[in-house]
């Protein structure tokens, strides 16, 4: 029994611990470097991971960010939806800058993204009227709906041409009638163009399953990365105001059909201030002067969508909360340069309901107030430290005291937008 274990290597992963876009694709491409596989586990191109490099600025829908590691094989697993025609999009934008993009794998369990499902996604939300979840439109919901009604397309299936031209017949026909008014290519041009994409991204599918466990007997080491937040999956997040897929580390296993006992570490990437995109729950919000500054400071407007993101101080509730979903051992802390010149800095660290005081659960109650504890700032700009002692003390104190809050080490800070403008805390 301990014989066969001692050959496993475990696989580590990163999450977003916010309403994603804390910057885990700059932590996972750090990261990559001492990995040989980098897996992605969920989601689809409703992320949108930037990584800068020099002048080249890269966003990453479904690729791992372990892109730039010419070494790291990249792994898009079986728990997530992929667009074939944005995929192969991507491949060309990295094959255009010098990526040998024939280190991207697939799983053969991942499910399609059609262009139905963005039309049903945008569907979907005119009916939800003021309602509306503000979703990416992407149509990464309708896709795991269809997954579930087991009405989806698996990248296995993909690769067999007779029947994908008839599962796709069958699927226009159980919407047509609900997606009226929606341009939808014709049913023989729908099968045309994904079996020109099936063709193209064939030698990228492989046996999902057979692929990871055999990386991990190998003992090679695998870097497994989370797309969105924690407080945006689908069984634990601000419900409805969610993503379709589990987002949290336990989403890793499933995503990738690996049991709890392969996983090594769990690292929560957590930004030094909290965004959201789209509609929700948001106690931290700062819909004032403040609030704007966050967002321009930051760079604070969506990847995928490009819309402004909703901007507040760092929530301790919230990451207290996905501190426990995600079973964390450490954090990665990144733009903590933003934060520069704010003469005072807030932390949110309790919620209060009727004068009591409440967990996340209540993240959405009407009446709810946040208790925020307040810092002093720091003028001086932090991009040229590379050890803590470099920072401002008031820096300082603002790590040791998220670190105290959520009761876990800082092990990295991101002090800029540059690949190398980090400070290593252990
Ligand atoms: P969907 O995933 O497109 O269905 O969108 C559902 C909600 O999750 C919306 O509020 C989106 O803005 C949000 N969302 C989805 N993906 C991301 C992401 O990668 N970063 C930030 N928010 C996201
Ligand atoms: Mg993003």
């Amino acid at each position: 029994m301990n014989d066969l274990c001692a050959h496993m290597s475990k696989a580590d992963i990163i999450v977003g611990i916010q309403w994603g876009d804390e910057g885990k694709g700059r932590v996972v491409d750090l990261y990559a470097a001492d990995y040989d596989v980098v897996a992605r586990f969920g989601g689809g191109d409703n992320a949108g991971h930037q990584i800068k490099v020099g002048d080249v600025d890269i966003a990453l829908r479904i690729v791992p960010s372990g892109v730039l590691n010419p070494r790291t094989e990249l792994f898009i697993g079986g728990g997530t939806v992929i667009n074939p025609h944005g995929l192969l999009d991507e491949l060309d934008r990295l094959a255009a800058i010098g990526v040998d993009v024939s280190r991207v794998k697939i799983s053969d369990r991942a499910h399609l993204v059609l262009p139905y499902h963005a039309a049903q996604d945008r569907t979907n939300e005119r009916a939800r009227g003021a309602g509306a979840i503000g979703t990416t439109g992407r149509g990464i919901g309708p896709a795991y709906v269809d997954k579930a009604a087991r009405n989806g397309i698996t990248f296995g299936e993909f690769a067999r041409r007779e029947s994908l031209a008839e599962r796709i017949r069958v699927n226009l026909l159980h919407r047509a009638a609900s997606l009226e008014g929606e341009n939808l290519p014709s049913e023989s041009d729908l099968v045309a163009s994904t079996l020109d994409a099936a063709e193209r991204l064939a030698p990228h599918v492989v046996d999902g399953v057979a692929y990871i466990h055999e990386k991990l007997e190998s003992d090679k080491r695998v870097l497994i990365e989370g797309a969105q937040g924690s407080l945006l999956d689908v069984g634990y997040g601000t419900y409805p105001y969610v993503t379709s897929s589990h987002t949290i580390a336990g989403g890793a296993c499933v995503g990738l059909g690996i049991g709890p006992t392969a996983v090594g570490r769990v690292v929560g990437v957590v930004k030094a201030y909290c965004t959201r995109v789209g509609a929700g729950p948001f106690p931290s919000e700062l819909l004032d002067a403040l609030g704007e500054r966050l967002r321009a400071a930051g760079g604070e407007f969506g990847t995928v969508t490009g819309r402004p993101r909703r901007c507040g101080w760092f929530d301790a509730v919230a990451g207290r909360y996905a501190v426990r979903l995600n079973g964390l051992d450490a954090l990665a802390l990144t733009k903590l340069d933003v934060l520069c010149g704010f003469e005072r800095i807030g932390i949110v660290t309790g919620y209060r309901l009727r004068g009591q005081a409440v967990d996340f659960s209540a993240a959405g109650a009407p009446g709810l107030e946040v208790v925020v504890e307040e810092f002093e700032g720091w003028e001086q700009p932090l991009g040229a430290a590379r050890s803590v002692a470099a920072l401002p003390q008031a820096a300082r104190r603002y790590i040791a005291r998220v670190e105290e809050i959520l009761a876990r080490p800082v092990e990295l800070v991101s002090v800029g937008r540059e690949r190398n403008e980090l400070v290593r805390l252990r």
